[in-house]
């Protein structure tokens, strides 16, 4: 361990400004920028620039493909952020989805008094005003008289549009017990503290599972879940050390849940959530069976069997995961000797899989090189960069987390081969341009990082 390095909560050493360098890349690069930097932005809030789209594209489909299209067991839906208000007086949220508001009389900041105790952490002041619960819910107006009857809001979770569809997914997919609803999208809270870069924001997004289960299941589904969950986690790269699954002590857990387990990361700053797994138990279904007047269950014709499900719900944040994916995959070492940073990132994470470099703008190599590029681009997200020297574009594409860079030189024009460059060893293979589609796929398709199936 070198003096510039820390030993962060899991015991991995890591550089101590892991986080600045992080953060500082996505701008420079184009994965996040400060939302509307040029009107000095907004607090806490980013957009997602070039890069950093494809990346959280990449980091949902992975999750799609693990949650909806590989199992038979799972359904997708896409509900409206804006709905009935009367979901949120059934969920509970109106009532409950609050955080106990502080402020400091000395310096005037606002607090979650759940987060800093008795002390300001502005300025020390213990000068604090008494808690006070503040929804963290968005409200706004539907139609244009702003009044009580119109008022709605910007959705807390994704989670509710499932439940509320649970009949009509029932039905029309001709589903039973155990099966699951999945969805993505953005949710709104107004958070009191947001902060540490995109970990906590006020507009995310949410990759959710609601799982319905025969009530005497749950337990048995609620361990799979998390095993699966923490072991995605792993599959696409992130070390094992860095991950850890914590049960929730029982004052912390929401007003839904009868057991939640978290899938936590070590952030630079310690552990912190990246997903609940929750058992939601049957709350869900029968508060919006007893406010709306529907019946909400499962029955069976046949067997005459009628009941409520459980809920096992895996609730994880695509914004957050990408982070935690960033920091996971920064490394730096040396290559000829230089210092080089690297992101390490999946195959299937990173924003471009190929780069195609030719090694000159010479006219005789373009054509070649354009052509090797769209022959790729149907099958991979491929960028093409003919600026500076080669060295310097291998580094921008470490940087920025492509595993293969291709270059095209003056052999190529004579032997129909291509060089093809491995971000993480940085070795060098001779590949003919006939096979190289099928090189890249099987490169891309093999387990990745220190993940072993049967290690847990
Ligand atoms: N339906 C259950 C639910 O929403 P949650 O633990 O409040 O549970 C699930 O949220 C995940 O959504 C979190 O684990 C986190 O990854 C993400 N998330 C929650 N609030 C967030 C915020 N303000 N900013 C970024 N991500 C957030």
């Amino acid at each position: 361990m070198d003096d510039s390095s820390i030993i962060t909560q899991s015991g991995v050493s890591r550089p101590s400004d892991l986080f600045d360098k992080v953060v500082n890349l996505c701008k420079r690069r184009g994965f996040v920028f400060p939302s509307a930097e040029i009107y000095g932005g907004i607090r806490s809030t980013y957009d997602y620039g070039p890069l950093g789209t494809l990346m959280l594209r990449n980091v949902k489909n992975a999750w799609w493909r693990a949650m909806v299209q590989e199992r038979d067991d799972v359904v997708a839906i896409d509900a409206a952020i804006l709905t009935n208000p009367k979901v949120w007086e059934a969920s509970g949220h109106l009532a409950t989805f609050t955080d106990p508001l502080v402020d400091c009389r000395n310096c005037k900041e606002r607090w979650r008094q759940d987060q800093i105790g008795d002390t300001c952490p502005k300025c020390g002041s213990k000068d604090l005003t008494d808690a006070r619960p503040f929804n963290l819910m968005f409200k706004t107006f539907v139609g244009p008289i702003e009044d009580d009857s119109n008022v709605a809001y910007l959705r807390p979770e994704t989670a509710q549009g499932m439940f509320v569809n649970f009949a009509n997914v029932m039905g029309s997919m001709r589903l039973k017990p155990p099966f699951g609803i999945a969805q993505q999208g953005r949710s709104f809270r107004n958070e009191i503290t947001p902060g540490n870069f995109v970990f906590r924001t006020r507009e995310f997004e949410q990759m959710e599972l609601e799982f319905f289960v025969p009530p005497a299941e749950a337990p048995k589904w609620h361990e799979y879940w998390c095993n699966e969950r923490l072991d995605w986690y792993r599959r696409f790269g992130i070390a094992a050390a860095l991950l850890r699954l914590r049960v929730h002590e029982k004052e912390e857990l929401s007003h839904y849940s009868a057991g939640t387990s978290d899938v936590e990361f070590d952030f630079p700053w310690g552990w912190g959530e990246l997903e609940g797994i929750a058992n939601r138990t049957d709350f869900d279904l029968k508060a919006h069976a007893a406010h709306s007047g529907e019946r909400l269950e499962y029955f069976d014709q046949a067997s005459g069997e009628r009941y409520v499900p459980y809920v096992i719900e895996p609730a994880a944040g695509a914004t957050r995961t990408m982070m935690a994916f960033l920091i996971a995959a920064y490394d730096e070492d040396e290559v000829g000797g230089e210092r080089r940073s690297v992101l390490r990132l999946h195959p299937h994470l990173a924003p471009y899989q190929v780069a195609v470099l030719p090694l000159s703008r010479k006219e005789t190599l373009t054509p070649l090189a354009r052509e090797v590029l769209h022959s790729l681009k149907t099958l991979f997200m491929c960028e093409y960069d003919d600026t500076q020297s080669i060295g310097r574009r291998y580094r921008r594409q470490d940087e920025i987390g492509t595993p293969l860079c291709i270059t095209v030189d003056f052999d190529s024009l004579d032997d129909g081969a291509v060089t093809v460059r491995d971000r993480d060893t940085t070795e060098q293979r001779r590949v003919a341009i006939s096979d190289l589609a099928s090189e890249i796929t099987s490169h891309l398709a093999r387990p990745f990082g220190d993940y072993r199936p049967t290690d847990h």
